[in-house]
């Protein structure tokens, strides 16, 4: 019996980059929270109404990433805020412009349209 010899990879691998944050806001754009794109479209529109919020970078930036499914397929659009572990439904656009200047920018997150707080909310 041979004994094949070890191969060692010398591939760097080049570490990723990424900006700093104060929270990170998860879209569900799965297809059983909402049914004709709305989340989608909730998420389209993130990116120019935190920037006129003036979340979009400075000390209050928001990250914002889509997620397939949160396992809580209804009612939507759902976002999850971290690290506060508060998580939003029925997130209208007008529901979202309250999110972003109470929560984001205030710092007071929209009681009414909390469906689940998640451990870390006491820290908040
Ligand atoms: S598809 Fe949105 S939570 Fe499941």
């Amino acid at each position: 019996m041979s004994i094949e010899p070890l191969i060692v990879t010398t591939e760097v691998l080049e570490k990723p980059k990424m900006s700093t944050y104060r929270r990170h806001l998860l879209v569900c754009t799965g297809p059983r929270c909402t049914t004709n794109g709305e989340s989608q479209d909730l998420f389209d529109s993130l990116g120019a109404k935190f920037k006129q919020a003036g979340i979009d970078q400075g000390e209050l930036r928001v990250k914002r990433t889509r997620a397939s499914c949160f396992a809580t397929c209804k009612s939507g659009p759902l976002l999850c805020v971290q690290p506060d572990g508060i998580w939003y439904y029925n997130v209208t656009e007008s529901n979202l412009d309250r999110i972003i200047q109470e929560h984001l920018v205030g710092d007071r997150p929209v009681e009414e349209l909390i469906f689940h707080r998640g451990a870390s909310h006491e820290d908040s």
